[in-house]
C-alpha cells in the first residue's frame, strides 16, 4: 500500500479499534493470525449489520492477506468499505493498520474481502433495503 493510498484509507474513522494482550502472541512474539481475523470479523459484522439494518452472518472470507506482523504494544484499527451489495449480501473490503511506536509509524497489516448476509429471524437471508445501496455506495 503507498503512502497515498494509507492516507485516503485513514481519512474515515475506524470501525473498532483494540490493544492485542500478552496471551494474543505465538512463539515468534507475534499475534496469532486468528486472532486478527476475528477482530476483522467482528469489525465486518458492526459494518454489515448497519448496511443490512438487522442481524447478518459471515458468509464468506476472501483474498485475506497477512502483510505484516502485528507486535506486542501494537495496536490495531480495523477499517470497512462497502464493496457490493446484493440482493441479500454485503461484500465489505477490511484493512488493518497497525499504529507502532506510541502511533509514529501506521503499518498495514492485513487485508481481506468479507461477505456477509442479511438474515430474517428465521435465520434465512433476507432482501437488504434498497436506501442502503444509496447510502454505502453512493
Ligand atoms: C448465510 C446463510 C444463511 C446463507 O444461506 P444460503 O442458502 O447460502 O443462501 P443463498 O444461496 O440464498 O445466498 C445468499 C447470498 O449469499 C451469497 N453467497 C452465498 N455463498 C457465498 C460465498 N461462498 N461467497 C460469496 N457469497 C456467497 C449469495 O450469492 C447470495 O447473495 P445475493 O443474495 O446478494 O445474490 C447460510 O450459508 C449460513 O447459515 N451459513 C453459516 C453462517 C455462519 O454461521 N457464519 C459464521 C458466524 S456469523
Amino acid at each position: 500500500m503507498s503512502n497515498d493510498e494509507l492516507k485516503e484509507l485513514t481519512k474515515v474513522q475506524p470501525v473498532l479499534r483494540v490493544a492485542p494482550q500478552p496471551r494474543d502472541l505465538n512463539n515468534n512474539g507475534h499475534i496469532f493470525g486468528g486472532w486478527v481475523l476475528s477482530q476483522m470479523d467482528i469489525a465486518g459484522g458492526i459494518m454489515a449489520a448497519r448496511v443490512a439494518r438487522g442481524s447478518t452472518a459471515t458468509v464468506a472470507i476472501e483474498a485475506m492477506e497477512f502483510i505484516a506482523p502485528i507486535l506486542s504494544r501494537d495496536l490495531i484499527s480495523v477499517y470497512a468499505r462497502v464493496e457490493r451489495i446484493g440482493r441479500t449480501s454485503i461484500a465489505i473490503r477490511l484493512n488493518v493498520i497497525a499504529s507502532r511506536n506510541l502511533d509514529e509509524e501506521q503499518v498495514p497489516v492485513t487485508s481481506g474481502l468479507f461477505t456477509f448476509v442479511a438474515l430474517d429471524e428465521n435465520h434465512h437471508p433476507r432482501v437488504i433495503p434498497e436506501e442502503s445501496k444509496k447510502k454505502y455506495l453512493g
